[in-house]
């Protein structure tokens, strides 16, 4: 079927669509129905039962894939490499689940995992859907602040973390960052289990630390427990226009049944195959990609400990795929990018054997057109920019590999999939015509797999997505549909920026540097990288009588966001002005001051309270480098 008709069936019977989708997942009760009412938004298949852990990994050794490779750790950084099959994967989880049932953890408790990318990271994931616990993964790149916000408001029974982390050139503390956090959140865990690594390995807190070995000698394997096709899978947060995250909810069944749906679909990946998704289980990706979809399906996935470059060369991508028979790598733009600045003529490619390589998927930020070419025009396969969000937990817009190759246009990530009405919405909320830029918003309901609500924030979700454009849910992105109904995602709407395909909030950063003493107002802008995509700069406008020099406030501010969000916010570069461009009702112009560090052309907004500002603005941008190319 091409993929006009498979969107073509898709609406117009939903309810078949998705019930024949969900048959390639194993229910303990077979749902009635695809939708259900319920919640701020709908439900998918809550009358079904079903154990994702059951199916990303029992129902494999069942079906006689015992030996197949569930899992291979590849790890440039600690120059070290490891197979587990799905029959080793099945035991070593359950006895994990075992030991965690043994601790007194539950279906529906919720379980904070900090970790970097191990085996164990997705071991800890399956073992909480194996009992119906809650996860909530922690990305190990934020500071101990962000881990206890995100304690006090997922309240967990457990902590699972590792004794570090390993970036080029430092160990991540990831213990000592626990034990901040802890001391810091207002609720606290019954215990943590620490999976200690060789290369640091951490004193345990007695009475509340256990360590991932010992804890589970001698305990019960645990069975797969069903849980509710609306029963939560995990929280994940993700960053808002505020400081407070926003805890996205993904339901258990329409989650497997989406991500089966997908791997084979938009990823052309059937068991057996190799799928790499070159991410971080700390984010959606490696939720959806490096564990639960790839492992859905019977297939073989990479967990990869490096970077695209320094670990140890910019062929690290290329000698992964050779060695592990890689059929699809799915990657940020910003990978590919570093990449090429390192080896711009691509030799170290001819040196590797890519011949089950098919395959080359982008997302988590806009895909330059420059660079997808360069990608096309040295790898020789088709590159596939896509679009979604943590909020949907699978792609929007795609091109469909595994129903057909559309023509790929390059700049845009091609059409939406089934279960996503997309259309480009006014101000007013009325369908523009083609061609035009407006919000880009997805008519209700959203298919099984995307979030139903946010983590104790009902209200908070209908006024972030449901309020704006009644009937739509609203993805705080701005684009266009052309005349072949291909979508261009532009920029976003809100306060959020995307640096290196991670997600973050101006509006927290703004929340750190104005909690320094000598700064009385600030801004926070995202302003375009040739690596990174945007890099987060801030204004700080200084008390009066502050006798600090200005870059020593700078400094104190950069480390503040370091410690307080974490080194992967990159906030490096502050400028110290007398005041900051405003409407005449107080509004911070961040928009045009983004143009001014891009070297854009701006108008001069009719509402600011003074234009002159804009020129010391201006100024203050240049001090620092600003635009770049200038
Ligand atoms: N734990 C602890 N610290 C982490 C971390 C983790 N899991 N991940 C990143 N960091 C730190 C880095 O060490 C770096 O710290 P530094 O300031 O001390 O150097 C900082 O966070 C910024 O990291 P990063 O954004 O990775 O930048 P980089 O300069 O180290 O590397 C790239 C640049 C382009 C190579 C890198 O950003 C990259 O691989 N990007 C791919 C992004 C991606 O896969 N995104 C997933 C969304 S699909
Ligand atoms: P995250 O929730 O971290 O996955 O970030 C989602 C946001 O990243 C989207 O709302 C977009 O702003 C941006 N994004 C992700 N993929 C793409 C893409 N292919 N093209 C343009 N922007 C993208």
């Amino acid at each position: 079927m091409s993929y006009r008709d498979t969107y073509a069936a898709w609406q117009s019977d939903p309810e078949g669509f998705w019930l024949d989708a969900a048959r390639k997942i194993d229910w303990d009760r077979p749902p009635s129905r695809a939708f259900f009412d319920g919640g701020p938004a709908g439900e998918w298949f809550a009358d079904g039962t079903l154990n994702a852990c059951w199916n990303c990994v029992d129902r494999h050794v069942e079906a006689g894939r015992g030996d197949q490779l569930a899992i291979i750790h590849d790890s440039p950084i600690t120059r070290s490499y490891r197979g587990i099959t799905y029959a080793e994967l099945r035991d070593r989880v359950a006895s994990l689940a075992g030991a965690l049932r043994a601790k007194g953890i539950e279906k529906g408790d919720r379980v904070i995992i900090y970790m970097p990318m191990v085996p164990e990271a997705l071991e800890a994931m399956l073992a909480c859907a194996r009992l119906g616990a809650i996860h909530s993964v922690v990305f190990g790149g934020f500071a101990a602040h962000e881990l206890a916000v995100r304690i006090n408001d997922a309240t967990p029974k457990a902590i699972i973390a590792a004794s570090c982390g390993v970036e080029p050139g430092r160990i991540v503390h990831y213990k000592p960052l626990l034990d901040r956090a802890i001391d810091e959140a207002t609720h606290k865990p019954d215990f943590c289990v620490i999976l200690q690594r060789e290369q640091e390995v951490a004193e345990l807190t007695p009475g509340r630390d256990v360590a991932w070995h010992s804890f589970q000698y001698g305990v019960e394997p645990a069975e797969c427990v069903p849980v509710e096709g609306n029963h939560p899978a995990y929280v994940l947060y993700t960053s808002g226009t505020t400081g407070q995250p926003k805890g996205v909810v993904r339901h258990t069944g329409g989650h497997m049944v989406a991500l089966a749906w997908s791997m084979k679909n938009v990823y052309d990946i059937e068991a057996g195959d190799v799928f790499w998704a070159a991410s971080d289980v700390g984010w959606v990706v490696g939720h959806s990609y490096i564990c639960y979809g790839p492992l859905a399906v019977g297939a073989t996935t990479i967990v990869f400990e490096g970077k695209p470059v320094g670990t140890p060369d910019a062929a690290a991508y290329w000698r992964v795929i050779q060695n592990h028979r890689v059929k699809s790598v799915f990657s940020a733009p910003t990978a590919i990018r570093a990449i090429r600045r390192e080896d711009p003529d691509g030799t170290l490619i001819g040196d590797y054997n890519l011949r089950h390589f098919k395959t080359l998927y982008l997302a988590g930020e806009r895909a330059d057109p420059d660079t997808i070419q360069w990608a096309e025009e040295k790898l020789g396969v088709p590159v596939i920019d896509h679009w979604w969000q943590t909020e949907t937990g699978w792609p929007i817009a795609a091109n469909p590999v595994g129903i057909e190759l559309l023509p790929v246009k390059h700049g845009s990530p091609s059409v939406a999939l089934p279960g996503y009405d997309v259309q480009v919405l006014d101000e007013e909320g009325h369908p523009v015509p083609p061609g035009t830029l407006g919000a880009v918003a997805i008519k209700l309901p959203l298919p099984p797999g995307t979030l139903p609500t946010l983590w104790n924030a009902a209200d908070r979700f209908t006024k972030s997505y449901l309020s704006h454009f009644p009937g739509y849910y609203e993805t705080g992105d701005a684009g266009y549909i052309d005349e072949d109904g291909y979508l261009y995602i532009m920029a976003r709407t809100d306060d959020v920026i995307n640096v290196a395909g991670h997600r973050l909030s101006t509006g927290a950063m703004e929340e750190v540097l104005s909690a320094h003493p000598a700064v009385a107002e600030c801004a926070v802008i995202g302003v375009a990288d040739s690596l990174k995509g945007q890099m987060p700069l801030g204004f700080l406008c200084l008390k009066k009588g502050t006798n600090t020099p200005d870059t020593q406030v700078v400094k104190e501010v950069v480390g503040m966001v370091r410690d307080q969000i974490g080194p992967v916010a990159a906030f490096r570069t502050a400028c110290v002005v007398d005041r900051l461009p405003k409407t005449r009702s107080g509004k911070i112009l961040r928009a045009t001051m983004v143009k001014i560090a891009d070297g854009q052309p701006f108008n001069t907004p009719a509402t600011i309270d003074d234009p002159a500002i804009l020129d010391e603005i201006a100024t203050a941008l240049r001090a620092v480098g600003y635009p770049q190319h200038a």
